[in-house]
């Protein structure tokens, strides 16, 4: 299967998608192209089949945000003065659960880093988070994803990843 990953269009097909979360399905289905297009608040990428032109096999989304510093473990905020961080947000990520397993949830987040990368050159941005669906806090480790001091106990997971990790990380062609 030939996948490419892309900014969503307005005619992607997404009417089918399936990850097996009702709120990750309705975003792509119902908001992520009026966030996208109409109010500038998250950009989503869609992974396509090319050979199934516009149908959405997986997709992210990302937007930007911040945190206060002392959220974040000291060792990786040390030197930096006390402002609120500038971050990106990996607002949402999802495999359709037909092609799950298929190594499609590693090309997006891949894709993902290296946008990441992209915008801390060219903006400045200091880490990424997400709020992870605590079954899934297992697979963002992979990535080398850290807990959030202070965070919820219950609800979502809020991970970080520090941007040097990914850079050092795509330099070693690990992502
Ligand atoms: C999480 C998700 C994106 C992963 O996508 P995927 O395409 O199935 O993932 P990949 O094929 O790239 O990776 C599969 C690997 O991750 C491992 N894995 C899967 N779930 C895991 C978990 N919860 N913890 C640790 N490892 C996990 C698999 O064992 C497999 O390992 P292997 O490569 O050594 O065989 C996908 O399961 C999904 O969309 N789930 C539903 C939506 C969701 O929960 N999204 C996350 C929101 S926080």
């Amino acid at each position: 299967m030939a996948v490419t990953i892309r900014h969503l269009e307005e005619f992607d097909d997404a009417e089918s998608f399936d990850c097996g979360n009702e709120p990750l399905n309705n975003y792509l289905q119902r908001y992520a192209w009026t966030n996208q297009q109409k109010v500038s608040i998250g950009v989503t990428y869609v992974a396509i089949d090319e050979a199934a032109s516009h149908t959405v096999l997986g997709y992210f989304t990302l937007a930007t945000s911040s945190i206060p510093r002392d959220k974040l473990p000291k060792k990786y905020v040390r030197g930096l003065p006390p402002y609120d961080l500038p971050l990106i947000l990996l607002a949402r990520l999802a495999v359709d659960k037909r092609f799950s397993g298929r190594g499609l949830g590693h090309a997006l987040i891949s894709e993902a880093f290296k946008t990441i990368l992209r915008v801390a050159d060219d903006v400045g941005c200091r880490c990424v988070i997400t709020d992870a669906y605590r079954d899934k806090a297992g697979w963002y480790a992979r990535y080398g994803f850290i807990p959030v001091e202070g965070a919820a106990q219950d609800g979502p997971q809020k991970l970080f990843l520090d941007i040097r990790t990914i850079r050092a990380a795509l330099q070693h062609g690990k992502q």
